[in-house]
Parts: structure tokens; C-alpha cells; sequence
């Protein structure tokens, strides 16, 4: 059987809590089938003379891990640059927020080389490959002008965005174009799919054939939605830790006589935090009964903190925060509680399972798999509600959720208010519609589909 081997810029490290759904999905899926695991190793270090970042290997569970360092130049224009301040933003609907900055594609293509370079070393000739996410679409082509002719799978986490904001980025055809050199292009939504092949028929002057498959530049490509999902039976496993048990108990015991809401998030300017606050005191406005009793509970763990827009938006939310507790707060009720730290991830069940609502918010996320962990948590047979943006991928699966627009405040205020209120049958009906459709497509299925299509991909 063929080695798998994963390219990813992030790697789950087993000695820290993993942040964002790539590397949790990733970790728990390449525990199954064995591999390789290549990506940066999170490390910033001065490089050795020939400008090579060091190669380093060990082993965890069935799988190695080979990673490089990074120099800080390479660091600053190819992660917090070109991948964080132009692709991320751009793929989110956010070109206000891109920063076009020169330098950075230079540094996003040296390190493209440089992981082309050290991987090259690693491959076996009947490897199959699978790259992930937007910091990584040009490897594919660096690998096969170095000679690979594995098969190579590329999957993007976060969204696609329709043909003319992608053709907001100033090298968008060589951008697009190096997707060509995959034989199977991973989406996360239907959505993403039609933007995809929009652009590619409209802008790369592409024919569409059968079976989603696009043909340019003496290549075809294949573009298809694979929904990423959670590891169901794992997730629920860690919901019987000791430490989610006891994380339940203690939310429980001091949220008796009030109604929690959840949310927990990366702090992104795309997770649509603020909006989701300002949602809270429309509903705390508009329907006093709430008054003394919702509690928003806002877990928002750090991330890329020197990006300009993520301190913006950290600056925002404390304020926001700071003037909901002051206009509504009272001595022994605190409205907001916001945290600004990564929680253990053994303690999530437990959150999820003490909230009476579930708020998944973003202004636009690839999938999101906070949504579906949620739903994994609940008691059947009391189970919490789910706040859903429309703008995630998983919008597209889970339809049993509240679905909501995030942009507006009172409309989202009055899903929070029916959610708190929804009738038990209702509440067990959806949950139990929510839960089918997250089983069905876990991360197995997931992975196991995705690696199917690239089998049967012509090479
Ligand atoms: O899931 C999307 C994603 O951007 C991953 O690629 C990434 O690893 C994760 O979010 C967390 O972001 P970062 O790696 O920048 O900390």
C-alpha cells in the first residue's frame, strides 16, 4: 500500500493544545492510516549558511513528523505576509483588510520551494500526496519542477471566494494556475466548487469536462466539495474525561439559575465575534426577561497577535465588552465573560455540554468544526441549541441548526431569544437531525473519500 504523506504549514504538536480545526482533524485522521506529516515546525530560527531551514523527524504514534524551522524574514512575508495578510483575508470576503504588500509573494514562494526542496528528499516514488490549506497552493508546482510525479492532492480549509475577488490579488492567474498541478482539488463547500470553476472558466479560459473536471494548460484538474467533519467517537470520548466531567459539574453548579451561551473561537476578525456581542445586547435590549439570566460566555483563543488587523479587532472586543457589563451588569451578574486564552481542549465537551446555546457566528468560515463538536456534546436528551452563521461551510450540512445572517444584529438577537426558549421536542427533533448528518460525514468519511477520489484521479 501507498505511503501517505500530509503537507501542512501547521502541525498538531501533542505537547500543546492545538489551535483551529486543520491541525485537530489532521492529527486524528493520520492516526488511522499511518504516514508521514510534513510542515513547518512552529519554530522561528536563524537559518544555517546555504539559507536551508533544518530538517527535524520523530516519530508520534504511527506517524512521522518532519518539520523545518523558519527564518523571521521568511516568517514575517510567507506566514504573517503573504498566507495572513493577503490570502486569508481575500479568501474571507475581506479585501478591505488585504495588504498587497510587494514583498510578501517573494517569501511566500521561497518557502513553497524550500518545503518542495526538503520534502523532494523524503518521497518515495509510489507515495500519494496531500496538501493542505492556502499557505501551501503553489507546492504542488515546485514539486513537479523538481521531477515528482506522485499523485498530489490539494485541499483548502478555508473558503473560496467568487472569481472577481480572487482577481482582487494582484498574481491571482499564477496563483489559480499552480492549482493545475494537483490532480484533485479539495473544497469545502458547493459554494466554493462553483466559485472555483467560475474562475477557472471565466479567467483561466478553462473548459469544464465531465465530472468536475477542468482541463488548462495541458493539465486537468478535478475540483470537488470533500466537508471536513470531527473524529465523532473521539470527541465523545474526551466528553467522558474526568476533566470535561468536572468542567460540566463546575459550569453547571454556577450557572444553575442562569442560561449560558457559548461561543469559542480563534480571536479572527472572520469569526464575526463582535457582531455575535452586539447581537447580546440586542436580545438583552429588546427582551428584559433575560436580564440576570443569559450569560455569554466568550472563549476566544489568541492568534497571529501581530497581525495589525488581529490587535485591531482584540482592541474592539474589550471595549465592547467592557460597555455591555457596564450598561447591564449588576453586583452579582456579570452579562460578558470573555477570555482571552486557549482552553484546554479536554474541557470543550464540558463547555459545550453546560451551554444552553450553541453561537457560531462567523461573517464567513470554510466549514467550521466548533459548530459540529457542539452538537456531538449535548445530552440527547436535553440538548442545547445551535446558533449557526449562514456564511459557514457547515451551514451547507447542518440545516437542523438556527440559522442566522451575523450582519444582522436584530434578527440574530431574535434566533438568540427562540433558541433560549425553543420547546424540548423541537430542541431533541433538530438535535437529533444535526447529530445524523455529523456522524454520517465524519473525519473518516472525510478522509477516506477524499483519498478515494485521489486514487481514482488520473495521474
Ligand atoms: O483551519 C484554518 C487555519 O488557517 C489552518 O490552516 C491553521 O492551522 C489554523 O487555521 C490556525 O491558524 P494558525 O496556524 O495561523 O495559527
Amino acid at each position: 500500500m501507498s505511503r501517505l504523506v500530509v503537507v501542512s504549514n501547521r502541525l498538531a504538536d501533542p505537547r500543546k493544545p492545538a489551535a483551529g480545526g486543520l491541525a485537530v482533524a489532521l492529527g486524528e485522521s493520520l492516526q488511522r492510516t499511518g504516514g508521514l506529516w510534513f510542515g513547518w515546525s512552529g519554530n522561528i530560527a536563524d537559518n544555517t549558511a546555504d539559507g536551508e531551514g533544518h530538517l527535524h523527524t520523530r516519530s508520534s504514534g504511527k506517524v512521522t513528523l518532519a518539520t523545518v524551522d523558519l527564518n523571521q524574514n521568511d516568517y514575517e512575508t510567507y506566514y504573517e505576509g503573504y498566507a495572513n495578510s493577503v490570502l486569508w483575508p481575500v479568501f474571507h470576503y475581506r479585501l478591505d483588510l488585504a495588504d498587497f504588500n510587494t514583498r510578501y509573494l517573494a517569501g511566500y514562494r521561497r518557502v513553497n520551494q524550500l518545503f518542495a526542496r526538503k520534502l523532494k528528499a523524503l518521497l518515495r516514488d509510489d507515495d500519494i500526496i496531500w496538501v493542505h490549506d492556502y499557505h501551501l497552493i503553489p507546492l504542488a508546482a515546485e514539486l513537479r519542477a523538481l521531477g515528482c510525479r506522485q499523485r498530489i492532492g490539494f485541499f483548502l480549509h478555508i473558503p473560496l471566494p467568487p472569481a472577481l475577488m480572487l482577481a482582487a490579488i494582484p498574481q491571482h492567474e499564477w496563483l489559480m494556475r499552480s492549482l493545475f498541478s494537483y490532480d484533485l482539488v479539495g473544497l469545502q463547500s458547493e459554494a466554493d466548487v462553483s466559485h472555483c470553476i467560475r474562475y477557472m472558466t471565466t479567467e483561466a479560459g478553462a473548459e469544464l469536462l465531465a465530472d468536475q473536471r477542468l482541463r488548462a494548460h495541458n493539465a486537468t484538474v478535478q475540483v470537488r466539495a470533500f466537508p471536513i467533519g470531527i473524529d465523532v467517537q473521539e470527541f465523545r470520548r474526551l466528553g467522558q474525561s474526568q476533566d470535561a466531567l468536572d468542567t460540566y459539574e463546575s459550569v453547571r453548579r454556577e450557572y444553575s439559575r442562569r442560561q449560558l451561551l457559548l461561543g469559542i473561537d480563534r480571536l479572527d476578525y472572520s469569526k464575526g465575534i463582535p457582531q455575535r456581542v452586539r447581537a447580546f445586547s440586542e436580545l438583552l435590549e429588546r427582551y428584559p426577561d433575560n436580564e440576570h439570566s443569559a450569560t455569554l460566555l466568550m472563549i476566544a483563543s489568541p492568534s497571529r497577535d501581530s497581525v495589525h488587523a488581529y490587535a485591531d479587532l482584540r482592541h474592539e472586543l474589550e471595549g465592547l465588552c467592557g460597555a455591555i457589563n457596564g450598561n447591564f451588569g449588576d453586583l452579582d451578574w456579570m452579562p460578558v465573560r470573555y477570555i482571552h486564552r486557549t482552553v484546554a481542549r479536554r474541557r470543550v465537551p464540558g463547555l459545550c455540554r453546560a451551554s444552553r446555546v450553541g453561537l457560531v457566528t462567523p461573517l464567513r468560515d470554510g466549514m467550521n468544526l466548533v459548530a459540529k463538536e457542539y452538537v456531538v456534546a449535548q445530552d440527547p436528551d436535553d440538548p442545547g441549541v445551535l446558533v449557526l452563521s449562514r456564511f459557514a461551510g457547515a451551514a451547507e450540512q447542518l440545516k437542523d441548526a438556527l440559522l442566522v445572517n451575523p450582519y444582522d444584529t436584530q434578527g440574530m438577537a431574535e434566533s438568540i431569544q427562540a433558541a433560549l426558549h425553543m420547546p424540548l421536542e423541537e430542541r431533541q427533533r433538530r438535535h437529533r437531525a444535526l447529530l445524523e448528518n455529523i456522524t454520517r460525514f465524519d473525519v473518516h468519511w472525510w478522509r477516506e473519500s477524499f483519498l478515494a477520489a485521489l486514487g481514482a484521479s488520473s495521474p
